[in-house]
C-alpha cells in the first residue's frame, strides 16, 4: 500500500493514562497505513490528498482485546453458576473438542470474526484450541477479514479429558509444524505460544514450549492466578516452586520473550515483583472475574508495582465481547475494590481504562492504539447521534455516554493498518 489519504472528525485518545486527548474537528494524515500527523488542521504540504470527512462523529483508537477464548465464542451466557475448575470441565472442555471438526470450527469461527468486527476489537490475542488445522483455519479468516491478531493453539498434556488432551511429544511436533504454516499469515496475523495453564502442562511440555518461543521468536500467552483451589492445585503439583509464577519462569515462559498473563488476582508482593522483572503484561478480564467469582484483580496495586495492565473479554468466562463495555466494568470492579476491600486501591478513571483498551494492549503489537505520529491507523468512527440528548456536551461527555450505553450499531467505520474493513462473510 503506497497511499495518503486525510481523515476529518472528532478525534480522542489516550497517549498516556491521566487523560483524553481531544481534537474537536481535527484531522489524522494516514500515509502507508500509518499516522503521519494529527492535529487540528492539514499541513500545506499534504492539501492536496482526498478527505474522508467523518462531520461531527467521533473517530477513537480501534480496540484491543488481549485476552479471549475464539472456541468458547457459543459458550457465552452459559454455565455461569460454577467457578474456575468444575466450569472447565462440566462446559469449556466439551465444547473445545469440537473443534477436531473443522467444519465446525468454520461455522463458530467465521461468526466470531464477524463479531469481532462488528463490536469494533481491532486487535486481539486469542486462544484456539488443541487442534492445529483449525486454529490455521481461525488464522486465515482473522486474515481474509483484515483484522490483526495473535493466534495460539492451545497446549493440554495432563489432567484434562482423554476427549480433549495431546501426548506431550505430538503436542511439541504438532506446535512446530503450526509455528511453520503460521508464517503464510504475515504482519498482521501472528502465533503465539500458549500452554493452557500450570495444571494442564507437564513440565516437559512447557520447557519445550518455551524453547521453542524463543526459538521461532514469538510471544507467550497463559494464565495465571485465577482462582484459590487453582493455585492449591499448581502448588501441590510442584511443591519445591516458590509460586505459581516462578514455575512460569523455571519453565523459560516467562522472562524470555514478549508475555501476557490473564488475570493474575491473588499474585503475592514477591510475584508482583517477578511480574515487573520481566516485563510481563497483565489481561485483566474484569467479567470473568464476576462471572467465575474468581475475585476482584488489585488492578491499582498491580500498576503501582509497574507492571502494564491490558484488558481481555475473556470470551466465554467473560459473556461481553464489546471492549467498551469491558472497559466500563473495570471501572466499576475497581469501584467495588475500593469500596468494599480497601480504600487505598484508587478506583480507575475512564481515560485509565480507555488507555488500558487501547494503546495498553496495542503495545503487545507494536505501536498500535494511539493517533500518536507513527503509531499504525487503527481507528472506530462512532456516529452517537442517536442517543438521545438534547444538551450540549463535550467530546469526551460523548464518548462516555456512548461507552456506557451505546453498542456495535453506533460503530460506522473500521480501520486497521490504515485499510476500512467491510464486514467479514459469515459461514453458511
Ligand atoms: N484457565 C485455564 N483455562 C481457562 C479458560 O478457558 N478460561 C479461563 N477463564 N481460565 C482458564
Ligand atoms: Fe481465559
Amino acid at each position: 500500500m503506497n497511499s495518503v489519504y486525510i481523515v476529518k472528525g472528532n478525534i480522542i485518545y489516550t497517549s498516556r493514562p491521566a487523560e483524553f486527548a481531544v481534537i474537536p474537528n481535527g484531522y489524522m494524515i494516514v500515509r502507508d497505513g500509518r499516522i503521519a500527523y494529527c492535529g487540528e488542521s492539514i499541513p500545506s504540504e499534504f492539501e492536496s490528498y482526498p478527505v474522508e470527512d467523518y462531520g461531527d462523529n467521533l473517530i477513537i483508537p480501534g480496540f484491543v482485546d488481549t485476552h479471549a477464548h475464539a472456541p468458547q465464542f457459543c459458550n457465552r451466557g452459559l454455565g455461569m453458576d460454577k467457578e474456575l475448575l468444575p466450569w472447565l470441565e462440566t462446559y469449556t472442555f466439551p465444547e473445545e473438542a469440537k473443534f477436531s471438526d473443522l467444519d465446525y470450527a468454520k461455522t463458530v469461527y467465521s461468526a466470531f470474526v464477524n463479531e469481532l468486527w462488528r463490536y469494533g476489537t481491532t486487535r486481539s490475542i486469542l486462544f484456539g484450541t488443541i487442534h492445529k488445522e483449525s486454529t490455521l483455519l481461525l488464522m486465515r479468516l482473522l486474515s481474509e477479514a483484515g483484522l490483526s491478531a495473535f493466534v495460539g493453539k492451545v497446549n493440554m498434556d495432563r489432567n484434562s479429558p482423554d476427549y480433549l488432551i495431546e501426548d506431550t511429544d505430538q503436542s511439541l511436533h504438532d506446535t512446530r509444524v503450526w509455528l511453520e504454516e503460521a508464517r503464510q499469515f504475515g504482519p498482521l496475523v501472528r502465533p503465539i505460544v500458549t500452554p493452557r495453564f500450570v495444571p494442564s502442562c507437564t513440565s516437559r511440555l512447557m520447557s519445550g514450549l518455551g524453547d521453542l518461543a524463543v526459538e521461532y521468536n514469538v510471544p507467550i500467552q497463559s494464565h495465571l492466578s485465577e482462582n484459590h483451589g487453582e493455585i492449591e492445585w499448581v502448588h501441590s503439583l510442584h511443591p519445591d516452586s516458590s509460586s505459581y509464577t516462578d514455575v512460569y519462569c523455571e519453565h523459560r515462559l516467562m522472562g524470555t520473550v514478549p508475555t501476557v498473563m490473564a488475570h493474575c488476582i491473588h499474585l503475592s508482593d514477591e510475584e508482583m515483583e517477578r511480574m515487573h522483572e520481566t516485563k510481563t503484561m497483565v489481561a485483566h478480564c474484569p467479567y470473568s472475574n464476576v462471572n467465575l467469582s474468581s475475585g476482584i484483580a488489585p488492578i491499582r496495586k498491580l500498576l503501582n508495582h509497574g507492571i502494564s495492565i491490558a484488558l481481555g473479554s475473556d470470551i466465554s468466562g467473560g459473556h461481553d465481547i464489546s471492549m467498551a463495555k469491558v472497559l466500563t466494568e473495570a471501572v466499576g470492579l475497581s469501584k467495588m475494590k475500593w469500596a468494599e476491600v480497601d480504600a487505598s486501591y484508587a478506583s480507575l478513571t475512564l481515560p485509565e481504562a480507555f488507555y488500558m483498551a487501547t494503546k495498553g494492549g496495542g503495545q503487545f503489537f507494536g505501536d498500535v492504539g494511539s493517533f500518536e505520529t507513527g503509531y499504525e491507523f487503527d481507528a472506530l468512527v462512532i456516529d452517537d447521534h442517536e442517543l438521545f440528548d438534547p444538551n450540549e456536551r463535550s467530546i469526551e461527555e460523548r464518548l462516555e455516554r456512548w461507552l456506557y450505553i451505546g453498542d456495535d450499531r453506533h460503530i460506522v467505520g473500521r480501520y486497521v493498518a490504515g485499510k476500512l474493513l467491510d464486514e467479514p462473510p459469515m459461514a453458511m
